[in-house]
């Protein structure tokens, strides 16, 4: 989704705003642009498509200047375009960049076209700077002009703004849509996340909700949305560097697979200790919540959705209390009946989905115990917004198809299930026993990357493919969900998860010898009834590939490609048959040539409804 860059500082800015737009593809967008003051004048430059075409014009046209701001837009008002592309001006004087939604643009505009300002895009935006503008005339400075304009505003917001009368200076402001400000020496730095400014800075403040700040040189003035004045020191980002750095990996994604024995071990760390799960940082009071919790709500988006679905499975298993999953953009506009003494769980690898967030804030009205977030990211809105949080520790995730992050959520979640487990008295050879499954879980996961090789063969049989159909049981379920997820994700194949018990109630009429049918078979309870549902689908001709416990007696033969997994427990073998299921996506992906770090029309962070 769209990324914000901007920096004030003695030296020229423009391949400072680059680099930091290069950092923030990742997200997702469709077009980029900067706008550079120098010598009393703003120029701006705008291309649809890559930031290296953005590059290679500033290559041709340098921009040479100290203040600037830049953006890549992912598009939601008016198509990709480069009439569309931020940063936005009004007249010659002001330049804007915006992440989020205004919702009352249509109202804006008309009032502004009335008072004669003509308006050369599609875009939300350029409400912004039109009104920014006029809030100028009556206004002693930019700051305050911005103050006005946000006062103005009904949607979500993270936007930056130069003036050429106040050169000195960026304005910024926040509401719904995160903003870092970043400190060097005698200059400064703004951008939608950190990682865009790591080159630069590892000294940041974060915007809170509702602040507004004057950004210059020689330092920031922050003020909260009664207009007082905010002190927050810059704190370090700990941050690792290589994280935007691919390694010996052709693509973000397939690193981020590789990484996931190390990211099961620093979820880990320090929380399983001698065969005990303690997580001692949730926040305050979290046991005696966890102590009275009758029932459990969890709402996510995409592939976090998935994780809550499997632990829907583990808490109703394990703890017999009810756990209730949805997703956020259905949970936060419907009526919902909230369980007696519930607890509200997010799950967000980013920790800004604008509906996941819409859904905490309506939670928080809705009288639960307490509210907790399972999130990849320590300085997010859903961390601040939440009482408790137990971050995922999968360290920045750049692919858009999240990989990493989803089993970090599992891990997670199962040391939540334990700990909501223990404040109520779970019996502690079943906390034993969830250990030492976990305890095996990097190697495992380890085995099951080894098999790469393979499973890229098995990719060719996919790859002129138009459907796909991946079938589950029981807490495998949501894993097919996840792979088809995947798969349709960065291979662009239409791919659909059933529970294979639901087969016969319409999708194997779909069946036929052209119909490829991936199916995960661990050895569990359900492995006999899943055995049933391969026949069903090798008597109508599928192509069945069943990725399959090795002791689970599954031979191949015609129409059946079985695949061993080794994965020796059932409460981990979720987190095992994931491994090759994103690698199937992945060399299918290779193969069809596709963008696979950067899928077309996806963001990583979705932080517009
Ligand atoms: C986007 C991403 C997905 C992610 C989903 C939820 O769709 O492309 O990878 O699962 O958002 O994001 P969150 O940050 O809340 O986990």
């Amino acid at each position: 989704m769209c990324g914000i860059v901007g920096a004030i500082a003695q030296r020229d800015v423009s391949q400072i705003l680059v680099e930091g737009l290069k950092r923030l593809e990742y997200r997702g967008y469709d077009s980029a642009g900067l706008a550079i003051y120098n010598d009393n004048k703003i120029q701006r430059l705008r291309r649809l498509g890559k930031v290296s075409e953005l590059d290679q014009a500033l290559q041709e046209t340098p921009l040479p200047g100290g203040l600037g701001i830049a953006h890549t837009r992912w598009a939601t008002h008016g198509e990709p375009s480069e009439r569309n592309a931020h940063p936005h001006m009004s007249e010659d004087n002001i330049a804007l960049v915006h992440n989020g939604i205004i919702e009352n643009h249509d109202e804006l505009r008309d009032e502004l076209k009335a008072k004669g300002y003509v308006f050369s895009s599609d875009t939300d935006t350029e409400v912004m700077a039109h009104c920014l503008h006029e809030e100028l005339k009556t206004s002693h400075s930019l700051l305050e002009a911005l103050q006005k304009t946000t006062k103005k505003l009904d949607g979500a917001y993270g936007t930056v703004a130069i003036d050429t009368n106040e050169p000195d200076k960026m304005v910024v402001a926040r509401s719904g849509s995160p903003l870092v400000i970043g400190k060097g020496i005698g200059e400064y730095f703004v951008a939608s996340d950190q990682l865009a400014l790591l080159p630069v800075t590892r000294d940041f403040i974060y915007l809170e909700e509702g602040e507004v700040a004057e950004v210059r040189r020689d330092g920031v003035t922050i003020l909260d949305s009664n207009g007082q004045k905010v002190e927050r020191d810059f704190e370090k980002s700990d941050i690792q560097h290589d994280a935007v750095d691919k390694g010996r990996f052709r693509h973000f994604m397939l690193k981020e697979i590789f990484e996931q024995p190390q990211v099961v071990n620093d979820t880990l760390e320090g929380r399983l200790v001698n065969h005990k799960i303690i997580i001692e940082t949730l926040g305050a009071n979290a046991n005696k919540v966890f102590a009275d919790t009758k029932a459990i709500q969890i709402i996510a988006c995409g592939t976090s959705y998935h994780a809550a679905l499997v632990a829907k499975y583990w808490i109703e298993d394990y703890l017999q209390i009810p756990c209730l999953v949805e997703i956020a953009s259905e949970y936060r506009y419907r009526q919902t009946a909230v369980l007696p003494n519930s607890l509200f769980v997010t799950i967000s690898q980013s920790g800004e989905t604008a509906d996941t967030m819409a859904a905490l804030k309506k939670a928080k009205e809705q009288g639960y115990l307490g509210t907790l977030t399972v999130c990849n990211s320590p300085a997010s809105s859903m961390v601040r917004e939440s009482d408790f949080t137990l971050l995922t520790r999968a360290g920045t995730e750049i692919g858009v198809a999240s990989t990493k992050a989803f089993t970090a959520q599992l891990v997670s979640l199962m040391l939540l299930m334990v700990t909501i487990g223990k404040a109520q008295g779970l019996e502690e050879s079943k906390e034993k026993s969830i250990a030492e499954a976990l305890e095996h879980l990097p190697s495992e996961i380890q085995a099951a990357l080894d098999q790469a090789e393979a499973i890229e063969d098995l990719s060719e049989r996919f790859a002129e493919k138009h459907h796909t159909l991946f079938l589950g049981r029981g807490q495998q379920y949501p894993i097919a969900m996840e792979a088809a997820l995947k798969l349709k994700e960065i291979s662009y194949i239409h791919a659909e998860a059933y529970a294979a018990g639901e087969l016969k109630h319409g999708p194997l009429a779909l069946i036929d010898k052209e119909m490829p049918i991936v199916v995960v078979a661990p050895k569990d309870n359900l492995l006999e009834k899943l055995k049933s549902n391969i026949e069903e689908v090798r008597s109508r001709g599928g192509q069945l590939f069943v990725f399959a416990d090795e002791s689970a007696n599954i031979q191949s033969s015609d129409g059946i490609t079985v695949f061993p997994i080794k994965s020796q427990y059932t409460i981990t073998a979720p987190m095992v048959y994931t491994i090759p299921m994103q690698l199937l996506s992945y060399y299918v992906a290779i193969i069809k040539g596709t963008d696979v770090d950067q899928p077309r029309n996806l963001a990583k962070s979705v932080t517009v409804e």
